[in-house]
């Protein structure tokens, strides 16, 4: 799993083709294959980026946090799913 950092604005979760995704027990439909979620504080749709950053001024380096092993995302998107 892939988290982009972009810089001065969201984290950005990459989706793989057909991958499903939910918040509080409802699907989200992706407009783009990546995520984006607000790491500045002023979105107006947390836990989602709506595009405050910019106009907030968000200042903040870009990066990446790959996580490899050790981690079952499987399991815990069908418990998602399943609410
Ligand atoms: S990072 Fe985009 S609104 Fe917060």
């Amino acid at each position: 799993m892939r988290l982009r950092a972009r810089e001065n604005g969201p984290w950005v979760v990459e989706v793989p083709p057909g991958a499903r995704v939910f918040w509080r027990g409802e699907e989200v439909k992706l407009a783009k294959p990546g995520l984006a979620l607000c790491r500045c504080g002023w979105s107006g749709d947390k836990p989602f980026c709506d595009g405050s950053h910019k106009e907030a001024g968000f200042v903040a380096p870009g990066g990446v946090l790959e996580l490899v092993e050790g981690i079952d995302f499987g399991k815990g998107r069908q418990d998602e799913g399943a609410r």
